[in-house]
């Protein structure tokens, strides 16, 4: 790796140690970066959706992509794929959001996006909570 590029990803990752604590909200509102606290036990599908979307070892979007909430708290995100904004704007049919989702080489056969449904990375039930986030954005 690049020793910038190393360097960029060492300081992220210590601010996101040291950054995320301050930046929990006490009240979650729709689109805000997830309390993990609450996260194995919220009933708020769109903080259940953050919660994947932020959570490395399930959807991990912010290695790829930029959204608001993790501009508000500080945090470095990829910039591989296209900030996530406007989803509702962007994509009317929540369906076509879906289809995108599951399979994004469907969409660009080039995508690097992975496969989360095609490749069982999420279950159908954690892709509709991550719809739910995405259309809070
Ligand atoms: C490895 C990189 C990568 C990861 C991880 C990733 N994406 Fe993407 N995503 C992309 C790229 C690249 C695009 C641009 C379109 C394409 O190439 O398919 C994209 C496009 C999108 C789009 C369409 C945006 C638009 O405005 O057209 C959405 C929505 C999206 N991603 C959501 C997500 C979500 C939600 C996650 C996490 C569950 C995620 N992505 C994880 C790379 C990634």
């Amino acid at each position: 790796m690049h020793k910038t590029a190393a360097a960029v990803l060492a300081i992220s990752t210590l601010g996101i140690l040291l950054v995320t604590p301050a930046f929990i909200p006490a009240t979650q509102a729709a689109g805000e970066m997830p309390d993990k606290k609450t996260c194995g036990t919220t009933k708020n599908p769109v903080v259940s959706g953050g919660c994947l979307a932020t959570d490395k070892a399930k959807g991990n979007c912010m290695a790829c992509h930029n959204f608001d909430s993790l501009a508000q708290a500080g945090l470095e995100a990829g910039d591989i794929g296209p900030p996530l904004v406007a989803m509702k704007v962007r994509f009317p049919d929540k369906k076509k959001l879906r289809d995108f989702m599951w399979d994004a080489a469907k969409f660009n056969p080039n995508s690097s996006m992975p496969p989360y449904g095609r490749h069982d990375i999420l279950t159908e039930k954690e892709i509709d909570l991550l719809l739910e986030w995405l259309y809070s954005l």
